[in-house]
């Protein structure tokens, strides 16, 4: 291990919100974010050309903003972390390569790392390191995985995966149906707060005793609301967004939180962290909370502005990859739009380390 709290920069371009954090081992010291949502609004969704075309224009004045904030000169910095997958393939190429001219031009090493894994190790920055082993809950646009967290920087299992929309994809499907704009999950999460979680009795995606424990399916669920609008649509009545909303929003965190709650008990850990954009959604989060209190099971769930992607989440895990002497990348890293995430990070070859080395 590193004698001293490492200082690292981390990028992250996997979306649309270029990130620049700065981390000195648990600590943030600066949290920059420009993002291009707005420009992505009326299309319902992010574009990816936008996207990349909006980091690229981003990504210097980002980088100075946080280097201001923290109060550091580039030179301080121990070494810069980036997102190298997974992620849309051009916005994740411009942190990339933005990481490596860094690197390059500082001498400082290189960390290609995972965005599922930094949306867990974002959370050493609220409450100290992770317990080992942490089960982790990632819920977020792209996203939604039950992972069996060993050691953020090496060992992450996956239990289970959605196996069709990701929850935060339904929320903004849903969303889109009722009018509500994008993204959708904020603004369901208000709407909820004045509605009746049990108005509709909207259908668990794969809670039957014979589906697969820790898989999610929200595509059903989907298609149910949308059926149930359109029913009231072709009647004339008026739709209660607000009830349909709660309703909607009580189903996906329903199973979200019972199936976390259960992978925990089956696999003996104690911890549960929930991350990604929609662990920002507020009935996920007291849901969880009534349910680990219950179970005796300690829950972690950074404040929302760190759920959501950032850059300090690839800075926090860019410096536990220097903590724990991890392999830095080589400088011919790419980005990889489909990285596993049991791929921690990317780590040079063994002949790239001796090159390197040399
Ligand atoms: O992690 P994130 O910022 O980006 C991805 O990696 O996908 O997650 C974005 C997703 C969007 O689908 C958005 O609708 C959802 O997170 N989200 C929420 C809330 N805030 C953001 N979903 C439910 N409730 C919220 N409060
Ligand atoms: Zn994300």
């Amino acid at each position: 291990m590193a004698a001293e709290e490492p200082l690292v920069l981390g990028i992250e371009t996997s979306c649309d919100e270029t990130g620049v954090g700065i981390v000195r081992g648990t600590t943030l010291l600066a949290d920059a974010v420009a993002s291009s949502v707005e420009e992505h609004g009326r299309y319902g969704g992010v574009v990816p050309e936008i996207a990349s075309r909006a980091h690229l224009e981003a990504m210097v004045p980002t980088v100075q903003r946080a280097l201001d904030q923290a109060g550091i000169k580039a030179s301080d910095l121990d070494g810069i972390a980036v997102t190298a997958g997974p992620g849309l393939a051009g916005a994740l190429l411009v942190g990339v390569s933005a990481a490596k001219a860094y690197a390059y031009a500082l001498g400082k090493p290189l960390y290609g790392v995972n965005h599922l894994a930094s949306h867990i190790c974002v959370d050493q920055l609220e409450h100290g390191r992770l317990p080992e082993p942490t089960m982790a809950l990632l819920v977020s646009g792209g996203h939604s995985s039950l992972l069996l967290t060993e050691d953020i920087t090496s060992t992450v299992r996956s239990l289970g995966a959605t196996i069709d929309d990701a929850a935060g994809e339904a929320f903004d499907k849903v969303a889109r149906l009722l009018n509500l704009g994008f993204p959708g999950g904020p603004v369901i999460d208000r709407y909820a707060r004045e509605g009746d979680p049990a108005a509709i009795a909207f259908p668990r995606g794969l809670s039957g005793a014979k589906d697969p424990a820790y898989d999610f399916s929200f595509s059903g669920l989907k298609t149910a609301v949308s059926r149930w609008v359109e029913a009231k649509r072709r009647a004339g009545e008026d739709v209660p967004v607000r009830d349909v909303s709660a309703s909607f929003q009580e189903a996906v965190v329903d199973v979200l939180t019972r199936k976390a709650v259960r992978a925990c008990k089956d696999e003996g850990v104690d911890h549960l962290m929930i991350g990604g954009g929609v662990a920002a959604n507020s009935r996920l989060r007291a849901l969880a909370q009534e349910r680990c209190d219950r179970a005796g099971i300690t829950l972690r769930v950074p404040r929302p502005k760190l759920c959501t992607d950032n850059g300090a989440m690839v800075a926090a895990l860019g410096a536990e990859m220097v903590w724990r002497d991890r392999a830095p990348s080589a400088f011919d890293l790419s980005a990889d739009s489909s990285l596993p995430v049991t791929d921690t990070h990317v780590p040079a070859s063994h002949d790239e380390l001796h090159r390197l080395s040399e």
